[in-house]
């Protein structure tokens, strides 16, 4: 039994293998939060909620409520009544003004976890999961929100989501609707956010919480290459392996906010949610607002266990596709091979040269509709262009499968350039403020996808194409964040829906595409990695991870991304050099070991490039066979980084069984006189012995992880120079 409540002691517990999460009622039904943290090995108390302590409750001492309403821990804090703090909800009434304050009304407690309608969440059988709903009212707006728990007791993780319900008679408006909050103590706590730009996505940022508030947001639309939906609060000592974490992300991909703040009491408050910032939503007599769902997990064995329980947790729980586990195809994509300068014929020839190699699926990227030659126009208006694609789409496509291969094409489909049939026709169709003229960005707008017939308009664009061709994969793009936000659909009252709105637009959209075609592979992407979030994860197994392709660019960024995220969601390709973006030139087998960390796949033109190198890529198509499943399954392990500035960059993947671990390390920059390097393995059977394949050495698992391995030095192999990097597979005997 996960969940339970202790009546006596008004006290609900819930418990996952390793974390305890307290929630305690007051005389009044305030719900307070107790305790998040280590496991309990008895039942919880009351006492933390420190109602016994001046101010004192309400009921027992009147006079000072606002003291007692600024500082006690509330679940759920609302706006207006006395918290200063940042509140959860914000509802205004028909008489214009904002507040409102809950008290408990009922609960249940029930066996699995139901879906939310709309919108991506985690799932699980009634094995896994159980769900606890707590009802809290307003008795004068007579608005109910009920909170949801759902307890991964085997995962460690707890779900939770808001649903908001209008049982009165007013026309309200949700002016802030958060989905989770967590009231602690501050224990000198550090925020770790994931923070970056466009191909620079997802770098780790670790800052100590101070007086105030803290906050990684995003008002652009989408997730953002900026600023990710996930909060770490870690103690002071925390490193890979040790200290407490309490971490929150957010399955949702558009606007949102986490944030910390420290109080004049010390106490922490961590929220996330949908960024209030151009959100409001009118809640009518009878209607429900379901706030989108916060992973929250804890661990105290640092990070490391964190990113495990995110891992198997997105993997067992999110992640639907039938790829999830299944064998990916490794494709060769032409988008840095001809960016907007190819036809059918030059696609053949990269697939032929491909085929030959060993490469499984050929992806045409952007350019093949309209009369896009260049990323001006044509977004829209989604027809082939026969100048290119000379005998069409079915052909081209029968023509890959004869040679065995699989095909794969991308899409923008919430996207419209000025320059296309579909806005000279449909003008207001982009978002945009009336009167104004919208700003460009990449020279195109965006589709106002609060509206029904848009969002039926590129569904069908998408879907007619795969409809007309055996077509295997999809890459789903978004190379533009949203502002002007106006709807000529909507009306003047309802205009700050349009931005959650529109995420819910492109959610419909991608589940009625996994529902028609339930064996594509999609791959979302944001102009790089803009909106790769657990959100859409729930509709993609993978998801581009940044436009930047260059190897050593990427070991910062797919750092950051598999802190959360599990390493076969991360898109990663092996690219030509010198890198489009950063002009590096890097080994091309360090390449490959990089992209193996991911997806794996080429964005090359294979028919351009070195004989030498060409000759690499049935050894790499070989090395990814070999490996992808342990990739998939395994448990990944930070060991080293190149980000906390130490010389090299070194990760792990261990079988779930122990069996066998893969070691990839990279020295970024080559250093002079140095000895070989201790590497401490970790997740290994103590007692086991290992043999490191291709060689004679064994290693008991204890030797490995507390005496550690001894990475040869470079100048003593034969890869001199920079950026070199080695794979060290270990099987155990
Ligand atoms: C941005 C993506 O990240 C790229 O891989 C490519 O698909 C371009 N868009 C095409 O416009």
């Amino acid at each position: 039994m996960a969940i339970r409540y202790i009546e006596k002691k008004q006290i609900f517990q819930m418990d996952t293998k390793h974390s305890t999460y307290l929630i305690g009622l007051t005389t009044e039904g305030y719900v307070g939060h107790i305790y998040y943290g280590k496991r309990l090995k008895k039942e919880g108390n009351h006492y933390l909620l420190r109602t016994k302590e001046a101010p004192y409750t309400p009921s027992v001492y009147e006079r000072e409520k606002m003291v007692f309403m600024d500082f006690f821990p509330f679940e759920y804090p609302s706006g207006g009544v006395g918290d200063y703090r940042e509140s959860c909800l914000d509802v205004r009434g028909e008489k214009g003004n904002i507040g409102c304050e809950f008290f408990f009304q009922s609960y249940q407690i029930y066996k699995g976890k139901a879906a939310l309608s709309g919108l991506p969440a985690s799932f699980g059988t009634e094995k896994e999961v159980e769900t606890l709903e707590i009802t809290c009212e307003d008795p004068i707006l007579k608005l109910n929100v009920v909170l949801s728990y759902s307890v991964f007791e085997s995962c460690d993780i707890i779900t939770r989501s808001v649903r908001i319900e209008n049982r009165g008679t007013e026309h309200l408006k949700l002016e802030k609707v958060y989905s989770a909050c967590l009231d602690m103590d501050n224990r000198e706590f550090e925020m770790v956010t994931l923070t970056g730009s466009w191909a620079r996505e997802r770098y780790i940022q670790r800052n100590p919480i101070h007086f105030g508030k803290q906050l990684v947001s995003s008002t652009r639309g989408e997730s953002s290459h900026q600023e990710h939906p996930f909060l770490a609060l870690v103690t002071k000592n925390t490193t890979q392996e040790t200290g407490e974490v309490y971490a929150m992300n957010f399955v949702y991909s558009g606007n949102f906010i986490a944030q910390a703040e420290e109080n004049q009491f010390g106490q922490v408050r961590m929220v996330m949610g949908i960024h209030s910032n151009y959100f409001c939503w009118n809640l009518k007599q009878g209607e429900s607002f379901q706030a989108p769902e916060v992973v929250l997990t804890y661990s105290d064995q640092g990070l490391g266990q964190m990113t495990h329980q995110f891992h198997d947790f997105y993997r067992n729980h999110l992640i639907r596709s039938p790829y999830q586990f299944r064998k990916r195809p490794i494709l060769i994509n032409n988008w840095e091979a001809t960016y907007f300068d190819f036809n059918s014929e030059k696609l053949l020839e990269i697939a032929k040269e491909a085929k030959k190699a060993g490469i499984e699926m050929l992806v045409m990227d952007d350019g093949w509709f309209g009369k896009r030659n260049f990323d001006d126009n044509s977004l829209g208006d989604w027809t082939v262009n026969t100048k290119k694609i000379t005998s069409g789409l079915l052909d081209l496509v029968t023509k890959v499968k004869e040679l065995g291969m699989e095909f794969g094409i991308w899409f923008e489909p919430e996207m419209i350039s000025p320059d296309s049939e579909l806005y000279r026709t449909h003008p207001d169709w982009a978002i945009q403020i009336a009167g104004r003229r919208p700003t460009m960005c990449r020279a195109q707008y965006v589709l106002d996808l609060s509206r029904p017939e848009v969002v039926e308009y590129a569904y069908q664009c998408v879907a007619e194409i795969l409809r007309s061709a055996p077509i295997s994969y999809v890459k789903w793009d978004m190379n533009r964040q949203l502002c002007d936000i106006g709807s000529s659909y909507l009306d003047s009252e309802s205009q700050g829906e349009l931005m959650h709105r529109y995420v819910l637009g492109l959610y419909q959209m991608q589940e009625r595409l996994v529902t028609e075609f339930p064996n594509l592979l999609l791959e979302n992407c944001s102009g790089g990695g803009a909106r790769f979030d657990a959100g859409m994860l729930y509709y993609s197994p993978q998801i581009w991870c940044s436009d930047d392709t260059d190897a050593i660019e990427r070991l910062r960024i797919q750092e950051g991304t598999a802190l959360i995220y599990p390493l076969a969601t991360i898109g990663a390709h092996i690219s030509d050099c010198p890198n489009h973006i950063v002009g590096r030139n890097t080994p091309f087998e360090t390449r490959g070991h990089i992209a193996l960390a991911g997806t794996f796949g080429y964005e090359l033109d294979i028919t351009k490039i070195t004989e030498e190198e060409r000759k690499m890529i049935p050894k790499q198509v070989a090395m990814c066979h070999k490996y992808q499943s342990l990739m998939q399954r395994g448990d990944y392990y930070r060991l080293v980084s190149w980000n906390e500035k130490k010389p090299y960059d070194c990760w792990e993947v261990v079988a779930k069984d122990q069996s066998e671990v893969l070691v990839t390390f990279v020295q970024v920059l080559a250093q002079p006189n140095m000895h070989s390097r201790v590497i401490y393995l970790q997740g290994l059977e103590e007692c086991a012995e290992y043999q490191l394949e291709g060689t004679q050495e064994v290693y008991t698992g204890e030797e490995l992880m507390q005496c550690g391995y001894l990475i040869p030095s470079i100048l003593s192999s034969d890869k001199k120079g920079d950026y070199q990097s080695h794979l060290y597979h270990f099987l155990r005997k």
